[in-house]
């Protein structure tokens, strides 16, 4: 069967915009200082994990991850896997890196691209045994709605980077991002449902309440969890 092409990066709508957000005088540090060692480079062709972490153990991935306590908190309670944390927001791979120092998680490495990129370039497929995506950009006007990152076309990219039996966890504030993302994932036959059809899941207690959750909660939003086996 033939594949469907991806966008050139060129002509690629962009799931985010750059903010201009400042970077704090620790985490300028932290990016000079530790991402030489944490950081991985796009350039760098299709990543070996194990030469990377060097071990073999599972590769979790978590996407946009703000400014960095989620994927901290689960390398900490989790020191058999390895993470591996992408997000284009500079401040927040600086915050990120300062968690990595301070914590002493040798089990993290990081990325500052679009994800996209990273997926097409660096990551072998069957190779990523999680992928979290928390509170991503909702982009709820309608003309922005293609702007989302979960879409048909990304999660085909990811769904090919993931290995049998691997967790595809997705949270998000916004109601009507939660049904799109439950309309996305329900015509993907690679995935099943862990809640069962059209059902959310039960907030697992492990996941961290990300500085994105707690804005939704004083706007008073509800929050929704899907997660997926591939199968
Ligand atoms: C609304 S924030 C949520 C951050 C965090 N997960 C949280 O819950 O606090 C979404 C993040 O995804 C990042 N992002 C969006 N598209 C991305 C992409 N294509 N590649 C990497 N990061 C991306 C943005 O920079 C932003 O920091």
């Amino acid at each position: 069967m033939q594949q469907k092409k991806q966008p050139s990066n060129e002509y690629r709508i962009r799931s985010f915009v750059r903010r201009q957000g400042r970077l704090t005088i620790a985490q300028n540090n932290a990016l000079g200082k530790y991402l030489p060692q944490f950081g991985l480079n796009n350039s760098d062709g299709v990543f070996d994990f194990s030469k990377i972490y060097q071990r073999e153990a599972p590769t979790h991935l978590e996407i946009g991850f703000g400014n960095g306590q989620s994927v901290a908190n689960m390398a900490a309670a989790h020191p058999e896997n390895n993470y591996l944390g992408v997000e284009v927001h500079r401040p927040g791979v600086g915050n990120l890196l300062q968690l990595i120092h301070k914590q002493a998680l040798a089990n993290v490495r990081v990325m500052s691209d679009d994800v996209y990129d990273v997926l097409q370039t660096n990551i072998d497929d069957y190779s990523l045994a999680a992928v979290y995506i928390y509170f991503p950009d909702p982009w709820h006007k309608r003309c922005h709605v293609k702007r989302r990152i979960v879409n048909p076309e990304f999660m085909a990219l990811l769904e090919k980077k993931m290995q049998k039996g691997a967790l595809l966890h997705l949270a998000t504030d916004w109601q009507d991002y939660a049904k799109h993302m439950m309309r996305v994932m329900n015509d993907m036959s690679q995935f099943t449902n862990q809640a069962g059809k059209n059902q959310y899941s039960k907030r697992p207690e492990w996941r961290t309440l990300t500085k994105f959750e707690q804005r939704g909660h004083r706007l008073g939003h509800d929050v929704w969890d899907l997660m997926f086996t591939k199968i």
